[in-house]
C-alpha cells in the first residue's frame, strides 16, 4: 500500500459506469444528460442557479439580482429572503416527512437516539429560544465547541434560526486555539459539552473552555451553555456557565424562523493557510443553502428512502455541509456517530452500517487505510448490503485504496464519489454525479454543473491536457467563500490575487495542484503551498513553527510534510534548540506536548529532528524543498547551489 504517486496515478487506465438500475431510477440518469445540463450552466451560470434556487428551496422573499459580481466580491441571490433552518426543518413538517428520522444518532458508549424532523424542530425552536434568552441577537456570533452529539447540530441550526453566526471549533482543538478563534470571531457566548467521548477515553471539553476564557482572554464571550453529556464533574462558573437541559426545561417551543437576507453570514469557520494564524472563512445564507442542497442531492443520488451517514466531525466543512445542511435540506435521514475507529473496536464503521442500513456512506481515504489495515475481515463479518454509494474526501485516494473500497466494502456495485473542495467552496465542486459519471480511481472526475474549473499555469494560461498546474475556479459559485472574517484584504491576496488578474477576469486559486487529462477529468496532486494534510486534516506548517518556536527551548524551527502511510502525510519538525537547551528524547517528547497545548493532538509532530543549523538561501530563506526531501528520506537530488552553507546539509543528513 503507497500514497498515490505520480507513476500509480498516471498509469490508472481503468474507467467503472455507474450500475444501471442506479442510473434508470437517478434524477440524472447518464453521462449525456450530466454534459448536457453541465453545458447549459456553462452557457449561463446565474440563470442555472436561479432556477434552482426557485425549484428547491423555500424563499420569504424573492431575490432581485441573482448574482452581483464586483471581483473578488460576489453576492448571491440579492435581496431574496429565506433561512436555512427553516429549509431544513420546517418545510418538511407540512409533508409525510414530519415524523421521519432525520438525525440518527450513535454514540461513542452505545447509547443511541433518533429524532424525527418533528422533533428536531421543536428542540432547534427551544435552543434558538434559549440564545435569545441569553441576550444573542441576529447578527452575534456563538462559538460551539462540542463533541458529535445531536446538540452539536441543534446549536448550529437554532444559532440559524435566529441569525446569529456560529463559529464551531473542532472538540480536538486545544484551548489556546479555541480562544484565538472565540477573540477573532468576537463571540458572545460558548455551546459545549461537560466532555466528550473519543477513542475509549473522555475528553474534557469544558475545562478546555474555562482555560480558553481564563483571566478574561477572551473579552466577548458572556455565557457558556453546557450539555450534560458525560456527567463528570466540572466548574460552573456562577453567573456566566448554565446548563442546556435546565433552559431548554424552560424555553417555548415557538420561535419562527428569521427571515434572513440572502448575504447574511450563516457561519465563519477557521482553517488554516500557508501564512499566519488560521482564516475565519465566512458563508453566507442563500448562495451556501442552494449549493450545499444541489450538490447533496445529485452527486449522492440522495432519495427519501435512504439513509446517509458522514462519518466527519461537525468541526469540519463536511460535517457542516453533509451531516447537517445539505441532507437535512432535502429531507434526507443523516447518521451521526461519535466514535472513531480504533484497536479496541476495528468493526465499529461496518456495526453503524448494519445496524442502521445506511445505504450512502461518506468517509475519508484515511480511515479507508486504516481499514485496510485493520483487515478485511472486520467488514466481511457484517451485513454491508444495504450499501449503494460510497463517497470519499479530504485528500487524493490513491488507487489501491479506492479499489479495496470499491471491492471490500462496495462489493463492486456501488459507485465510488471522489469528492474535491474545501472549506473555503464551501460544497463539492469536482466530483462525480454517483448516477451518471463513470470513475476512474484517483480520479475526482469533473467539475459540478455551473462550475467552471482549469489547469492553468502562475500566469492564467491553461495548461495543456495531462500537464500539471494550479487548479483555478474561473467563475464564482453560490457556495464560494465571501471574505476572511475582519480581513478582506487578506481574502483578496490569497485566494484572487495568487494569479495576477488579467482584463478584469480574476481567478480563484485553490492552493492546489492538479492536472486534466484527455477526457476533462480532473487529478488533484495536492497543495501547492506550505498546507499539509494529516490524517485529512489541514494543517499550516507555520502555525506549528510557531508554536514549536514558544517553546524557551526552540531557536528556530522548520516543519515540514513527510509521506505517512495511514495518515497521508505526517508533520515532520527541524528544530534548533537555544544555547543553554541540550538535544534528548525527553525534549523531543516535551516539545510535541507542547505542540498538543497549542494546537491540538491532531497537529503532534511525527518527529522531530534537531539540528545545529537550519539549511537557507544566501538571503536566509529555509530552503523546505530539501527538508521535504529528507524527511521523506530520500537522498537530495537537483540543484542545491543556492544553499548558504553545505556542511548544514551533511549534517542533517548524518543525524538519521
Ligand atoms: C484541501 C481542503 C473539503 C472537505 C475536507 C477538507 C484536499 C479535499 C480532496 C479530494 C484530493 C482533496 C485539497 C484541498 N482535498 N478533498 N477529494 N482529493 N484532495 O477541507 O480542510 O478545507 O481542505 O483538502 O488539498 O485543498 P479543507
Amino acid at each position: 500500500m503507497s500514497n498515490p504517486t505520480i507513476e500509480s496515478i498516471l498509469n490508472e487506465k481503468r474507467l467503472f459506469q455507474p450500475p444501471a438500475e442506479l442510473s434508470a431510477q437517478a434524477e440524472i440518469k447518464s453521462f449525456a444528460e450530466y454534459e448536457a445540463l453541465y453545458a447549459k450552466a456553462k452557457a449561463d451560470p446565474a440563470a442555472f442557479w436561479a432556477e434552482l434556487a426557485e425549484r428547491e428551496l423555500h424563499w420569504f422573499q424573492k431575490w432581485d439580482t441573482t448574482l452581483d459580481w464586483q471581483p473578488p466580491f460576489a453576492k448571491w441571490f440579492v435581496g431574496g429572503k429565506l433561512n436555512i433552518s427553516y429549509n431544513c426543518l420546517d418545510r418538511h413538517l407540512t409533508t409525510w416527512r414530519k415524523n421521519k428520522a432525520a438525525l440518527i444518532w450513535e454514540g461513542e458508549p452505545g447509547d443511541s437516539r433518533t429524532l424525527t424532523y418533528a422533533q428536531l424542530h421543536r428542540e432547534v425552536c427551544q435552543m434558538a429560544n434559549v440564545l435569545k434568552n441569553l441576550g444573542v441577537h441576529k447578527g452575534d456570533r456563538v462559538g460551539i465547541y462540542m463533541p458529535m452529539i445531536p446538540e452539536a447540530a441543534i446549536a448550529m441550526l437554532a444559532c440559524a434560526r435566529i441569525g446569529a453566526a456560529h463559529s464551531v471549533v473542532f472538540g480536538g482543538f486545544s484551548a489556546e486555539a479555541l480562544r484565538d478563534r472565540l477573540v477573532d470571531a468576537e463571540a458572545k457566548l460558548v455551546i459545549t459539552a461537560d466532555g466528550g467521548f473519543r477513542k475509549d477515553k473522555v475528553v474534557a471539553l469544558k475545562e478546555q473552555v474555562d482555560n480558553a476564557l481564563a483571566n478574561n482572554a477572551a473579552p466577548s464571550v458572556k455565557n457558556v451553555l453546557v450539555v450534560q453529556r458525560t456527567k463528570e464533574p466540572i466548574h460552573m462558573e456562577a453567573g456566566r456557565d448554565r446548563w442546556w437541559h435546565e433552559l431548554q426545561a424552560e424555553a417555548s417551543a415557538d420561535c419562527p424562523a428569521e427571515p434572513m437576507d440572502s448575504e447574511d453570514t450563516l457561519f465563519i469557520l477557521y482553517t488554516s493557510g500557508s501564512t499566519g494564524k488560521p482564516k475565519g472563512v465566512v458563508h453566507t445564507t442563500g448562495g451556501y443553502n442552494l449549493y450545499t442542497h444541489m450538490t447533496a442531492k445529485w452527486t449522492f443520488d440522495l432519495k427519501d428512502t435512504d439513509v446517509y451517514w458522514c462519518t466527519a466531525d461537525v468541526g469540519w466543512i463536511t460535517g457542516h455541509s453533509y451531516i447537517v445542511y445539505g441532507p437535512l435540506s432535502n429531507g434526507a435521514t443523516t447518521v451521526m456517530y461519535e466514535g472513531v475507529p480504533r484497536p479496541s473496536n476495528p468493526g465499529c464503521f461496518w456495526d453503524v452500517i448494519e445496524k442502521y442500513g445506511v445505504t450512502i456512506f461518506y468517509t475519508a481515504p484515511t480511515a479507508i487505510r486504516t481499514f485496510i489495515k485493520m483487515g478485511e475481515q472486520h467488514p466481511n463479518a457484517r451485513n454491508l448490503s444495504s450499501l449503494r454509494i460510497l463517497g470519499t474526501v479530504g485528500e487524493p485516494i490513491n488507487p489501491e485504496a479506492w479499489m479495496w473500497y470499491h471491492q471490500v466494502i462496495g462489493k463492486e456495485r456501488c459507485p465510488i464519489v471522489d469528492t474535491w473542495w474545501q472549506t473555503e467552496t464551501g460544497g463539492f465542486m469536482i466530483a462525480p454525479l454517483a448516477s451518471a459519471t463513470p470513475t476512474k480511481p484517483g480520479s475526482a472526475t469533473r467539475p459540478f454543473p455551473g462550475i467552471l474549473a482549469d489547469v492553468v499555469d502562475l500566469d492564467g494560461n491553461p495548461a495543456p491536457d495531462n500537464e500539471g498546474g494550479y487548479l483555478v475556479i474561473t467563475h464564482p459559485w453560490p457556495s464560494m467563500l465571501r471574505t476572511v472574517y475582519g480581513d478582506a484584504d487578506r481574502f483578496r491576496k490569497t485566494y484572487w490575487e495568487h494569479i495576477p488578474p488579467k482584463d478584469g477576469k480574476y481567478l480563484y486559486f485553490a492552493g492546489d495542484g492538479a492536472r486534466r487529462d484527455e477526457d476533462g477529468y480532473f487529478w488533484i496532486m495536492g497543495r501547492v503551498d506550505d498546507v499539509i494534510s494529516v490524517s485529512g486534516h489541514r494543517l499550516g506548517t507555520m502555525e506549528i513553527e510557531s508554536a514549536l518556536v514558544s517553546h524557551p527551548a526552540v531557536a528556530e524551527a522548520a516543519v515540514v510534510g513527510c509521506p505517512d502511510e495511514l495518515k497521508g502525510e505526517d508533520v515532520f519538525a527541524f528544530v534548533t534548540l537555544e544555547g543553554t537547551y541540550t538535544a534528548s528524547d525527553a525534549l523531543k517528547d516535551e516539545l510535541k506536548k507542547h505542540v498538543v497545548g497549542e494546537i491540538g493532538a491532531i497537529a503532534r509532530p511525527g518527529e522531530i529532528r534537531f539540528a545545529d543549523a537550519l539549511p537557507k538561501t544566501r538571503s536566509g530563506k529555509i530552503m523546505r524543498r530539501l527538508l521535504r526531501t529528507l524527511a521523506s528520506g530520500a537522498e537530495i537530488s537537483g540543484d542545491t547551489s543556492t544553499l548558504e552553507d553545505r556542511t548544514v546539509l551533511d549534517a542533517l543528513r548524518e543525524e538519521r
